[in-house]
């Protein structure tokens, strides 16, 4: 019984020194990765977006969209839903995520 129960607290000493150490560990990649900060829409945009639109968004597999004539309306309904080929985003993207997309295709 004794013998256990300075196990449980070697394994919690262990866990609670270690924890912080990792986390500092995962986080530093990822600060030096993006040196200089994007705007959210253009690194929205260049993971799902690009791959069809172009880099620019001037088109390749799917139509050029930027610069867009159009609405916010228009655009979300089209990013939410997809159409033909293309996916819909809805439940992939935030709306946050949406909206900076559109004003970004909008050129605003
Ligand atoms: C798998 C490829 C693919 C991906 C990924 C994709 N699209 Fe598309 N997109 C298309 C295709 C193909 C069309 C043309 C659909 C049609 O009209 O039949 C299209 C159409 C559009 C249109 C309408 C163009 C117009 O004015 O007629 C917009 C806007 C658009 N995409 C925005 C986006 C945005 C923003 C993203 C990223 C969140 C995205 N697309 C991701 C393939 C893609």
């Amino acid at each position: 019984m004794r013998r256990s129960w300075w196990r449980v607290v070697a394994v919690l000493a262990l866990v609670l020194l270690l924890a912080p150490a990792g986390c500092q560990k995962a986080a530093e990649p990822a600060e030096s990765d993006q040196p200089p900060p994007t705007p959210v829409a253009a690194q929205v945009f260049a993971a799902n977006c690009a791959g069809c639109h172009g880099e620019q968004g001037q088109g390749a597999r799917g139509p050029a969209i930027k610069p867009s004539k159009r609405s916010e309306q228009e655009l979300f309904l089209i990013i939410a839903d997809g159409r033909g080929e293309m996916p819909a985003f809805r439940g992939r993207l935030a709306e946050s995520e949406v909206q900076a997309l559109i004003s970004f295709l909008r050129g605003e």
